[in-house]
């Protein structure tokens, strides 16, 4: 049952596999992790476009040795975010995506309004802790060693006009142990991000994501069906 207040990304599941349009600013582990998990069945998907928000993004290289189509938007070449998102979005229409994944996309973005709740991201670390700007990449986990916590993880989540804000869909915990550096807890993070974004992906291919103010809520298999 959909309340009235209550919106569905999707209404119905998808009877063909999912356009994704990947934005990029590094490396690329996500985009390849995600093209991985395509080509090993765990999902249908199809990528017709990658976009980087710098020409020396390693990330543009997996996309092309994908075959995927893969553009640069430079951030540079903007003063303004909406002039940014706006060229993004562009292209992003032009290649009929069904749903925008960012994947180590380090800019600010404005979603336009026809993209809302059809653009996810994924943080590595349990928002709402040690998010926001400045938190990216070895940052967050250095802070998560810092203050000490016991468990860390991954969030994925619809993207809004804020650095890791909006309404959570997956999260998945990993434990912290004594002898971590950044960098083997990072693993292990993305260890955990290498589920969580496909699950996540899923959910919404399915039509299961339902978005109610700042929450999802996920609907069983059955009732995605109507
Ligand atoms: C992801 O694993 C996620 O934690 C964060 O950026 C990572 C991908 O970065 N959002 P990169 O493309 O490998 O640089």
């Amino acid at each position: 049952m959909i309340e009235n207040h209550e919106i569905r990304p999707l209404s119905e599941p998808l009877q063909r596999p999912i356009r994704l349009g990947v934005l990029i600013s590094g490396g690329g582990s996500s985009l390849a992790n995600l093209l991985k998990c395509r080509n090993d069945g765990l999902f249908q998907a199809e990528f017709p476009m990658v976009i980087a928000s710098r020409p020396d993004c390693g990330g543009l290289q997996i996309a092309r040795n994908a075959g995927v189509r893969a553009e640069t938007v430079s951030r540079k070449s903007f003063k303004a975010t909406e002039e940014f998102s706006e060229q993004i979005f562009s292209l992003l229409r032009e290649a009929e995506v069904d749903l925008v994944i960012l994947a180590g996309f380090l800019c600010l973005i404005r979603v336009p309004r026809d993209f809302e709740n059809r653009v996810m991201n994924i943080h590595p670390a349990l928002i709402p802790s040690f998010c926001g700007k400045g938190l990216y990449g070895m940052k967050v986990h250095e802070a998560v060693l810092a203050r000490g916590c016991k468990v860390s993880g991954c969030t994925v989540h619809f993207a809004d006009n804020l650095y890791d804000h909006g309404p959570i869909i997956v999260q998945k915990s990993v434990p912290v142990f004594e002898d971590d550096t950044p960098q083997t807890l990072a693993a292990r993070v993305f260890q955990a991000e290498c589920q969580a974004y496909p699950e996540a992906i899923r959910l919404f291919a399915d039509a299961r994501l339902v978005v109610s103010e700042s929450r999802v809520r996920i609907l069983d298999e059955a009732s995605s069906r109507v």
